[in-house]
């Protein structure tokens, strides 16, 4: 079995933090989301992967290498332009051959892996060709999850029987909440599926299309529900959650430096290179490499990454980008901070906001 993981696309949904780099480095728990998928994949004994990549292709290489560091085998395969998840499975057509797959959309993340999800289309698959068990055929395998805002994603309408009857890719009038979530697992057929199918209403071919084309030619696509999900709906709120259920996991490791004033309590990582003085910080958390906290106060549920600086302020159950300033500023809470953002009091005239922001970009303000 391969994995083919997609990493193109622009990121439009979790702007500004996407307007400069691919979304699917975007960091929780001072790691990037791919990173999670690919430790998955790595996990469910797979060892080939390719990566699609597209415009941010020199940032996903600089991040991967050559996926020894995760105990994978990685090649890249370039998409000349995001023209849909299926046109990503023709483009990969060499790399896959006729072998299993599993399809991993780069930005999405699935809470405690897909080592089931493998496993049992790995069993079905032996079942299919030995003949033993229900023999029933598997080439296509989806994960589906209950949302609130079923119209952002692949909707499935399940039959009596539970099997997938109809999907529906984005629509209007969702006939279910189960939305698809960005993991799929293939066996040889969806390569024939994916060269009949014509572009969607947006432009793309749609693995949606594809997966609904293997049903209509009798082919039996498989479901499986899962909770714990989370992709980037642009919803800041989400990403925080995401957040805090990895941290929720995090054991305490100081490596960097904490000087006596200092009180550090709980499950807190403080990686080699980062300096804490005068503050308290309280798990679980992450500081990253070369981060100066000071005089500040680091609440439960946060992430600092690299490069940053925390100076008389105080903190907490947010993501701070890497190389970001947050200075003499009262309680930050439940906030995403960019890369090489800075927060700091207005010089001069008091009670006076002064904002330089990106496009997009969200402030909430105490009045
Ligand atoms: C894609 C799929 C959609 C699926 C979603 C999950 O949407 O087309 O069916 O629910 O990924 O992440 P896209 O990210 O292309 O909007």
């Amino acid at each position: 079995m391969k994995a083919l993981v997609l990493a193109g696309g622009t990121g439009s949904r979790l702007r500004p933090i996407t307007h400069t780099s691919a979304k699917q480095l975007v960091p929780v728990a001072n790691k990037p989301v791919l990173f999670y998928g690919l430790e998955a994949i790595a996990s469910a004994g797979i060892e080939e992967v390719a990566l699609v990549v597209g415009d941010t292709a020199p940032e996903i290489r600089a991040a991967v290498g050559d996926g020894s560091r995760f105990g994978l085998r990685a090649t890249y395969v370039p998409q000349e332009r995001p023209l849909g998840l299926a046109h990503a499975v023709l483009v990969a057509r060499d790399f896959l051959g006729d072998d299993d797959f599993v399809m991993y959309l780069g930005d999405n993340f699935v809470v405690g892996g897909i080592d089931e999800f493998v496993a049992s289309h790995r069993d079905a698959r032996t079942e299919k060709r030995t003949g033993t068990g229900t023999g029933a055929r598997t080439d296509a395998q989806i994960m589906l999850t209950r949302v609130k805002n079923p119209s952002a994603f692949g909707v499935a309408e399940l039959g009596p029987d539970g099997r997938v009857r109809r999907l529906d890719e984005k629509p209007a009038h969702p006939r279910s909440d189960l939305a698809l979530v960005g993991v799929y697992l293939f066996g040889p057929a969806v390569h024939e599926a994916v060269a009949a199918i014509r572009p969607s209403y947006r432009g793309e071919l749609e693995i949606t299309d594809a997966i609904q084309w293997l049903i209509d030619h009798g082919h039996d696509v498989r479901s499986q529900e899962i909770t714990g999900y989370w992709k980037d709906t642009g919803n800041v709120e989400d990403l925080l959650e995401v957040n805090r259920t990895i941290l929720e996991s995090v054991t305490a490791a100081v490596k960097g430096e904490v000087d006596e004033a200092s009180e550090v309590v709980g499950a807190v990582r403080i990686a080699p290179g980062a300096r804490v003085r005068c503050s308290r910080v309280v798990g679980p958390a992450v500081i990253g490499a070369g981060t100066e906290i000071s005089d500040s106060y680091v609440g439960p549920f946060t992430s600092v990454a690299e490069d940053c600086l925390v100076d008389h302020s105080e903190l907490e159950y947010s993501v701070v980008l890497a190389g970001a300033r947050i200075e003499g500023t009262r309680r930050v809470q439940a906030s995403l901070i960019g890369r090489a953002a800075r927060v700091a009091p207005a010089a001069g005239v008091s009670r006076t906001h002064r904002l330089v922001l990106g496009d997009h970009s969200v402030v909430e303000l105490t009045p």
